[in-house]
């Protein structure tokens, strides 16, 4: 575990200080001034360094005290898009924020761009650490004075779940444990979850509701569904309040520019819509495969609800100050609005200006023909309502990052 944030005071370099050898003088003589005045600022010295050095004089870091007003939320996955988004929103909402993240997908880049926003001591410290490692987990719980936590950390492809499954159960299902399990130990009062529509798999009706019968049908939504299981199953005998949010496909990005999403290039092949006809617009990729036309759909193609990640954030920060103790609420987070890849495409290209060619290919399993959300439960309980609904606005703003951010965060993201 590598903290990049200085939280303590370092302790200095212990330099062995000598007083040096004095020679007898007559008290009488000048010289004997000059040589108290040494022997003062040589003890001064001394008890500085030891002031200095003793643990139990130095102030403790922010991050290390619950403060009265102060509410820090522990954000597993903030150097990722949706992650990152989400601690700038809650840092511009004066919460205090630490990140946890691997970087194996999210961006450094990102991380500093929230650091030079928001530079004063105690609002945001970055911990590099690998949430898998019970040890590392164990620390930072240690460490850390933690009021809630937002567990966004995941792997979260479709596609690659089914093919690396093992990685999926691990990522997420086990990792949750180990932090629900740090969190429970450390009494830390609040999660919420960053679940998925993935969770319900191919229901038979549509919108779904939150006690639609949950049977996901690729590893990533059953990793999720495992996850939700054990945070229920812990639910039912502890105080935690806890929020599950089962987003839909999750889009855009801050309006003001500063974050945006940056995939891995190596994840094209799994990646998700909005990327895959940004790299197309850009000339990165040839053109923009669309996989399965023979959907029992309008026009053959998917049909997804997508959701802002402007109002995703705000659902977040509703769901944390709404949450409350021993009780679990689970809200579907998306616009209720059904919308083809067809449209998503053509919405794409008069964002970007740019025509791109699109390839018709076979399905690719794991995917479903058509998944929307029914709102209104998150509507009601939580006053939350989607306001970014216009798709290509929410797709002009992403491409603006993009152009700006050819080579993404531009940094190396990994260490
Ligand atoms: N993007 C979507 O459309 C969507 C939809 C539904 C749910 N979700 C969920 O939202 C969450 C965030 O997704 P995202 O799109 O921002 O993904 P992302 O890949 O951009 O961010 C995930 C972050 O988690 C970090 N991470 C992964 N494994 C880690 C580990 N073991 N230890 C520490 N950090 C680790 C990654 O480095 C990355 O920064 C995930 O839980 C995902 O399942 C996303």
């Amino acid at each position: 575990m590598l903290n990049f944030n200085r939280t303590r005071s370092q302790p200095r370099s212990t330099r062995s200080m000598s007083l040096g050898g004095m020679d007898y003088v007559d008290p009488k003589r000048k010289g004997n001034f000059v040589g108290k005045v040494f022997l003062a600022a040589a003890l001064t010295a001394l008890c500085i360094i030891m002031i200095k050095r003793s643990p139990s004089l130095n102030p403790p870091s922010p991050f290390s005290i619950r403060e009265p007003g102060v509410t820090h939320v522990l954000v597993t996955g903030g150097a990722g898009y949706i992650g990152s988004h989400a601690t700038l929103r809650l840092l511009r909402e004066n919460y205090r924020v630490t990140i946890v993240d691997n970087l194996s997908r999210g961006n450094l880049g990102a991380v500093r761009v929230l650091q030079e926003l928001f530079p004063e001591p105690g609002r945001l410290q970055f911990i590099y650490a690998d949430l898998g490692d019970k040890e590392s987990v164990n620390k930072i719980f240690l460490e850390n004075k933690f009021d809630a936590v937002m567990h966004f950390a995941a792997v979260a492809y479709v596609g690659e779940s089914t093919l690396d499954p093992l990685k999926y159960y691990h990522n997420i299902t086990s990792n949750t444990l180990l932090v629900l399990e740090s969190m429970a130990k450390y009494g830390v009062k609040t999660l919420i979850y960053s679940s998925t529509c993935a969770t319900y798999g191919e229901p038979e009706k549509m919108p779904i509701i939150e006690i639609t019968e949950q049977k996901p049908i690729n590893p990533y939504g059953k990793a999720k569904k495992m996850a939700e299981d054990i945070i229920f199953d812990f639910s039912k005998n502890s105080k935690m309040a806890v929020m599950i949010l089962r987003y839909f496909n999750v889009i855009g990005s801050d309006p003001e520019g500063r974050l945006g999403e940056a995939p891995r290039p190596e994840l094209r092949e799994h990646g998700r819509i909005s990327g895959a006809c940004f790299d197309a617009a850009r000339g990165i990729t040839t053109g923009l495969k669309v996989r399965g036309t023979d959907y029992k759909t309008p026009d053959g193609t998917c049909i997804r609800d997508y959701i802002d990640v402007t109002d995703l954030v705000d659902a977040h920060v509703k769901a944390l100050e709404k949450a409350q103790p021993g009780k679990v609420g689970i809200y579907n987070v998306g616009t209720g609005k059904g919308r083809s890849v067809k449209e998503f495409v053509n919405a794409c290209k008069k964002a970007t200006g740019v025509d791109i060619k699109v390839d018709y290919l076979p399905r690719r399993p794991g995917d479903y023909a058509e998944v929307y959300s029914d709102p209104s439960k998150i509507n009601r309980e939580l006053n939350w309502t989607a306001q970014y609904t216009d798709l290509e606005k929410s797709l002009q703003v992403a491409w603006k990052w993009q152009k700006s951010h050819r080579n993404g965060y531009g940094i190396l993201s990994a260490i």
